[in-house]
Order: structure tokens, then sequence, then C-alpha cells
């Protein structure tokens, strides 16, 4: 049985006292024993979100990372500097990092591979644009994705990432996919996970739906039998983000 994963993701949102206020407060309201909850803040406030968790089933994760582990890259962050400070979890491959600074594949490919190593748990991040899914080639989309992302990664690793399917035209738009919609593309997800690995592995693996889940419709989102869980940009923030967590079983 997966255990469902909820995930946060705040996005360029909240100076460190204001993460760590709202983290303590939600991580109080949210701290549901039988969800892995975890919110992914902003570089700048992450230890002030750890310390703000501490003692609660709330893990904290990064937006993104580079894939060297020191070196020339003006502005970037090493893997082994979040998990020095305690980072659980790292979102790659976001599409907003691949539309607005160029995320290739291959980056995301580097990424999950470096991301593994170091023991982060990645979330990978797929999901078609509007002309995609109007032209058809939704699942050829995603299924290419995944194939690219997890290129030389073991079945032990794979089973230890979790994928994020988050379709790009319902993303910060309040158009949320249908839970069929939805359903289809997650299960497409684990059918190429089964391809790339075997059954055990396309079971075993988590894979989440994002894109204009709120409170409201998280529970049918989330109880798709391929759905396990979401990572949920604009409503992570919002004060009712606890009721996504505790959604209805
Ligand atoms: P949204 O963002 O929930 O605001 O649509 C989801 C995401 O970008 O991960």
């Amino acid at each position: 049985m997966r255990k469902k994963i909820i995930a946060g993701n705040w996005k360029m949102n909240k100076t460190p006292a204001q993460a760590a206020a709202f983290a303590k407060e939600m991580a109080a309201k949210a701290d549901n024993a039988s969800v892995d909850v975890v919110f992914c803040v902003p570089y700048t406030a992450i230890s002030t979100a750890i310390n703000a968790v501490a003692g609660t089933n709330v893990a904290i994760g990064a937006q993104n990372m580079h894939f060297e582990e020191s070196g020339a890259y003006t502005g970037e962050i090493a893997p082994g500097m979040l998990t020095e400070i305690g980072v659980k979890y790292v979102i790659i491959g976001h599409s907003e990092r691949r539309a607005y600074f160029g995320e290739t594949d291959c980056d995301v490919n580097k990424k999950l591979k470096v991301a593994l190593a170091h023991g982060l748990i990645p979330i990978v991040c797929v999901g078609e644009s509007l002309t995609q899914r109007q032209l058809g080639i939704t699942i050829e989309h995603v299924r290419i994705q995944v194939k690219a992302a997890f290129d030389g990664i073991s079945a032990a690793d794979a089973t230890k990432a979790v994928i994020a399917y988050e379709p790009i035209w319902a993303i910060g738009t309040g158009v949320t996919a249908t839970s069929a919609q939805a359903e289809e593309a997650c299960a497409a997800v684990r059918q190429v996970v089964g391809e790339i690995y075997d059954a055990q592995t396309a079971e075993a693996i988590r894979i989440q739906y994002g894109g204009s889940v709120t409170a409201d419709n998280a529970a049918e989102l989330f109880n798709q039998s391929n759905i396990d869980g979401g990572l949920v940009g604009g409503a992570s923030i919002k004060d009712d983000f606890d009721r996504i967590v505790n959604y209805k079983r």
C-alpha cells in the first residue's frame, strides 16, 4: 500500500520570518501521520522552516537545486548544501523551471541522479501544455519525460522518487484537470515506469497530481487509484491547506 504524499510548493513566497510563522501554525493543523506532508519553501526560509516544524510529521523540501557538487555556478545551490541543513525533499523539473529557466529533460535526469545520491527524495515534475493536450499527445509527452528523467537510474532508486504529474494548463490557472484526466495520466506514468523497470517498481512508486488542487477538489483527486497525493501550489499557502492534508478518504 503506497503512503500518500502531499507537498506544498510555496514558490517565491514568504520571507524567513513569514515562513516560520506559517509553517509552525500549519504543521500543527496538518500533522496527519497517515500522510507524508512536505513544505517546499524558498531557500532562504529553509532553516527557519525546519526549526518551526521540528517534532511534527512535516518535512521540509527545496524547490530546486543544481546537479553539480560545487563550483562556478553563480546563484546556484548544491545538493550537499541542502542535506547539511536538514532538507529531505527536492522538487526537480517543475514546469516553471523548464519554461522560465530553460531546464531540459537532460538537466532533470542529472538532478534526479544527484538528489538520489545525496539521499534527497526527489519530486520529479512532468506534464503537458494545453497545445499538447489539444493535439492528443499528452500521454506520449509524459512518457518521454519520464523515460528521459529516469534514464540510467536503478529500480531501487526509482522507487524512492516521487513523480508529480502536473498539466501545465492547470498550474495556477484555477482550471483543475478532471479526476478522470488526472487518473488517466497518472496511470500512464505508472505504466511507463513498469515498462522501464518492472511491475513491482510501478506498484511502489508514488505519483502525485498537481495543478489547481484546492481543499474542495483534493479528496476526489487523491482518492483515484493511481493518484498518491498532490503537489499543491497556490492553495498550500492558504490558511486551509490543512483541509487538503486531512482530505476525506
Ligand atoms: P497550483 O500550482 O496548485 O497553484 O496550480 C501547482 C504547482 O505549481 O506545483
